[in-house]
């Protein structure tokens, strides 16, 4: 789909669909007053009978509204204006684009954006609604054979501005909102991906392509490499399946030659049977997504990448399948990672971390600025902030406030969980320095103390996105998060690196 920034009033778009808003009760905005006047009182007319009250998630599609010139108007309800927040905005750009999408217009002009939550500047709402028109028509139909066509699909869509000087700032928050939409829908669709397509090497091969199309530099160590580099953490994991581990390597050289990079790392685990402590049957089909941190650190890299971010950028990928057989590692095994430090492997299940702590150390050879890890890591996660927010651990104060903003910037939101030495204590074994397994509780936080043990020499996150990355249900699929949030920190490192 094209985008295109405009400024301009509603009545003289020539447009096929012009999208306006109307608050509850029955209270018409601005660009809706304009259209008005021009139609003499048409649309107060419908708005008085009671056919668009403005309640949240209603829509209204006029035809050949006199005294305009676009074909349509849609008017969309945005609910009270008391209550009109960033929730309630992203609600209505998902809704009008998909009602656009669905009545046969060419092209829309979206009048959303001037109204917005006021204490968004016009850059986040033209950025926001770039990205949630990308979502919301997003689609993964690889596999369907008859794909369910829209006849006549949205083609062309255009924000609008109130005043002419906020066109070249609305022009850039587009562009950015592109790029990290663009992000999004790669890491969408790795994540959708079955795991009998998306294996290590098809993350290495997509790492790859990509590293090609955008100038990044690519480097892919096969088993062979990260045995020499003492890698066993990460190997106890890949030994049990067919398919070759991987272990990616790609870097975005944006700023000064001298300027330390950021390391995002992100969970690459293809396929998670749960090795010989095997999971149960129910949604197991779900453990596709267990390499939705990797997906998360392509889509990010791709953003930086395409927006040519004036950064140094390192991401880390350690991929491999999970997977029970007989070279499996069995439970009690005992391994040697990278950092010398020996692990009691009490559970196959819990891989993710055994994989981790390895790139974690590996990350120490970039003497990063900071080291970001994103992984489906816990389903306590997931019990204890449900499918909302990303879990968050840091070892320094100032990255996790640096992250919780972005990611109320981005609306892509984290929460800041414990890393108290307290829950250290239990990860104890009795026969290697420690388990990978901390018992029944907490169990989110004991696997980020675990990645912490390795994580020492530089300041470091981790984002526990095992209830955001993707959705269950009826709308299935992969989301694309945390991309939004780690290209929103970025940003944010760019402005005030030249700014300093
Ligand atoms: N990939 C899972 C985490 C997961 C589970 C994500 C459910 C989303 C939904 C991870 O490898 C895992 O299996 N974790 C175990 C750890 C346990 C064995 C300590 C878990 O959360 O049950
Ligand atoms: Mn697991
Ligand atoms: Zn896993």
């Amino acid at each position: 789909m094209e985008f295109s920034i405009k400024s301009g009033s509603p009545e003289k778009q020539r447009s096929a669909c012009v999208v306006v808003g109307v608050f509850e009760p029955r209270k018409p905005t601005l660009p809706v007053e304009l259209l008005d006047k021009a139609a003499k009182g048409y649309i107060s007319d419908i708005i008085r009978r009671g056919d668009m009250e403005g309640k949240a998630g209603t829509t209204l599609l006029l035809h050949n509204v006199p005294g305009t010139l676009c074909d349509r108007i849609l008017l969309v309800g945005l609910g009270k204006e008391k209550e009109f927040r960033e929730k309630e905005y992203c609600d209505a750009i998902r809704t009008a684009v998909k009602t656009l999408n669905e009545t046969g217009a060419f092209d829309g002009t979206l009048f959303l954006t001037e109204v917005g939550p006021k204490r968004r500047s016009v850059a986040w709402r033209v950025r926001q609604a770039a990205m949630l028109a990308q979502e919301a028509i997003y689609r993964f139909d690889l596999y369907k054979s008859k794909k369910n066509e829209i006849r006549r699909p949205l083609r062309k869509l255009t924000f609008a501005v109130e005043r002419r000087n906020e066109l070249h700032i609305a022009e850039e928050a587009l562009n950015q909102g592109l790029a990290i939409a663009e992000g999004v829908t790669l890491a969408r669709n790795l994540g959708n991906q079955p795991g009998n397509i998306c294996t290590p090497t098809h993350l290495a091969e997509q790492a790859q392509q990509m590293a090609k199309t955008l100038g990044l530099s690519c480097e892919v160590l096969e088993r062979e490499a990260m045995e020499q580099l003492g890698m066993s953490a990460l190997l106890a994991v890949a030994r049990g399946s067919r398919q070759a581990p991987k272990f990616i390597v790609l870097e975005h050289k944006g700023g000064a030659p001298d300027a330390k990079p950021l390391v995002l790392v992100g969970k690459g685990i293809t396929f998670d049977t749960g090795g010989i402590s095997l999971k149960p049957a129910a949604e197991m089909d779900e453990m596709k997504y267990d390499m939705c941190g990797a997906a998360a650190v392509l889509g990010t890299l791709q953003a930086a990448a395409r927006m040519a971010l004036p950064l140094n950028l390192v991401g880390l990928i350690p991929a491999c399948e999970n997977m029970p057989g007989g070279n499996a590692t069995r439970p009690g095994d005992i391994v040697t990672s990278m950092s010398g430090q020996t692990i009691e492997i009490l559970n196959t299940d819990a891989e993710g971390r055994l994989i981790l702590c390895d790139a974690l150390t590996h990350a120490e050879r970039f003497e990063p600025a900071a080291v970001i890890d994103v992984a489906t890591l816990t389903g306590a996660c997931v019990v204890a902030l449900g499918h909302v927010a990303t879990g968050l651990f840091a070892n320094t104060d100032g990255l996790a406030r640096e992250l919780l903003q972005a990611g109320e910037e981005a609306h892509d939101r984290a929460w800041q969980m414990p890393l108290w030495d307290d829950y250290q204590e239990l990860l104890k074994s009795p026969f290697a320095d420690m388990a990978n397994i901390g018992g029944r509780w907490g169990g989110a936080v004991t696997a980020a103390c675990f990645l912490s043990r390795f994580a020492k020499k530089y300041d470091w996150a981790h984002l526990d996105i095992a209830g955001t990355a993707w959705k269950s249900g009826a709308d299935k699929g992969a989301t694309g998060r945390p991309v939004p949030l780690l290209v929103h920190f970025l940003l944010k490192r760019c402005s005030s690196s030249s700014s300093s």
